[in-house]
């Protein structure tokens, strides 16, 4: 049950003690119980050591932003892309049509087979949002099956509006505040709309925002990937716990999101698959925005599950150092998620723990592409270890 892990060459803490060297860390009953110099590490009895062996210790990462559950590919459309086509909401409609006719089962296997591609990665917390259903059953079917596998769950029937729908969207969004959300509601944690041309308009995005709100459900909006619009000021004002994407910010939304306690989420991957520019990361962080980064999952936009490899573009391209970029993969994601338990290696807190085959967490940026991850601690347990 416990664990000692000795000879930690860096360990980050995303905490007060910030950055150790020569360090260790005492696991007891899931939690961390212990941090500090290696050699003023507690006695524990010789199996319940751990030899890092000089290896870079860091938080597990914080996933906020992911959809898992859908069926099909689309791997032309990204070949189309590729090829100079301009990505658009609307091919989530492809994605919609293969998931409803997938049956519990296989959507089931393919989310336990990502749960574990994650998790081979070091990421040991998730948030998966519904949106390829977009009935009332298949959004619920959506949450319920995301809700076996992370307590961070979000209902996104207003993903976009469902061909059915395409004459009358505000019915659509009657649907998705009424019925689809009583379904919903008791299976999830956050409601989530896409606030942007082609999908929801601000004020549709206010309506099932505050259903979702009135409901007990915690707000995150989707807004200004594909161009700048209302719905960072609109996640602000609702006090939204993220707002992702973020591409396209005006001088008034950096403001406004620096003066509150909405989190930027930014989602590199999203930006690489569709050859959007990347965001300017640093401007962000030079005004006081508080930013995670996460990998946006899903068949469309962005299909990698790599934290590393996000951090990397952050770091080549979006003007973060590497230990901004770590803090916002781990303690940046935890804040999205309104959770203080995870992202962080201090007493107290969940022993989620990813161990790098590198010295330093730099490495995740220096050797983009490389799996570094040695062992993954989750809750204390070993899930995933590289002889
Ligand atoms: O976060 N932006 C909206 N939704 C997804 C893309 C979904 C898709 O293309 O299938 C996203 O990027
Ligand atoms: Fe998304």
């Amino acid at each position: 049950m416990n664990t000692l892990i000795t000879d930690i060459g860096e360990l980050t803490t995303n905490s007060d003690a910030g950055t150790l060297h020569d360090a260790a860390v005492l696991i007891e009953n899931g939690r961390i119980a212990w941090v500090g110099a290696a050699d003023d590490a507690p006695a524990v009895g010789g199996s319940d050591v751990f030899d890092a062996a000089g290896r870079a210790l860091i938080p597990g990462f914080v996933d906020s932003h992911s959809h898992l559950v859908f069926a099909g590919d689309r791997a032309a459309e990204f070949e189309a892309r590729m090829a100079g086509q301009k990505y658009a909401a609307g091919g989530i409609r492809s994605t919609v049509a293969a998931t409803r006719t997938a049956t519990d089962d296989e959507l089931r296997a393919r989310l336990r087979g990502f749960m574990d591609e994650l998790r081979a990665q070091g990421t040991t917390t998730v948030e998966i949002k519904s949106g390829y259903g977009l009935t009332v059953a298949d959004e619920e079917r959506l949450v319920r099956l995301a809700a076996e596998v992370t307590p961070e769950v979000t209902f996104l029937g207003a993903h976009v509006v469902p061909v059915e729908y395409a004459e009358r969207p505000d019915e659509y969004v009657d649907l998705v505040t009424g019925p689809m959300l009583d379904a919903c509601a008791p299976h999830a944690r956050w409601i989530d709309v896409f606030c942007e041309t082609g999908a929801f308009t601000v004020e549709q995005s206010r309506r099932v925002l505050e259903a979702g709100i009135a409901r007990g459900l915690s707000p995150r909006v989707h807004a200004s990937q594909l161009g700048p619009g209302d719905g960072v000021q609109l996640a602000v004002e609702l006090g939204a716990a993220s707002i992702d994407h973020g591409t396209y910010l005006t001088d008034e939304d950096v403001a406004a999101l620096a003066g509150s306690d909405t989190v930027l989420a930014l989602l590199p991957g999203v930006e690489f698959s569709t050859r959007q520019p990347y965001p300017d990361a640093r401007r962000l962080l030079d005004a006081g925005v508080t930013v995670a980064l996460a990998c946006d999952t899903n068949p469309g936009s962005s299909f990698t599950s790599s934290m590393p490899f996000c951090i990397a573009i952050a770091v080549r391209d979006m003007g973060m150092t590497p230990s901004e970029a770590l803090w916002a993969a781990t303690a940046g994601g935890a804040r999205a998620l309104r959770r203080d338990d995870i992202g962080v290696i201090a007493p107290g807190a969940r022993a989620d723990l990813v161990l790098l085959d590198a010295p330093t967490h730099v490495h995740l940026a220096y050797r983009p592409g490389v799996p570094l991850v040695h062992q993954v601690w989750k809750d204390g347990a070993t899930h995933v270890s590289r002889a």
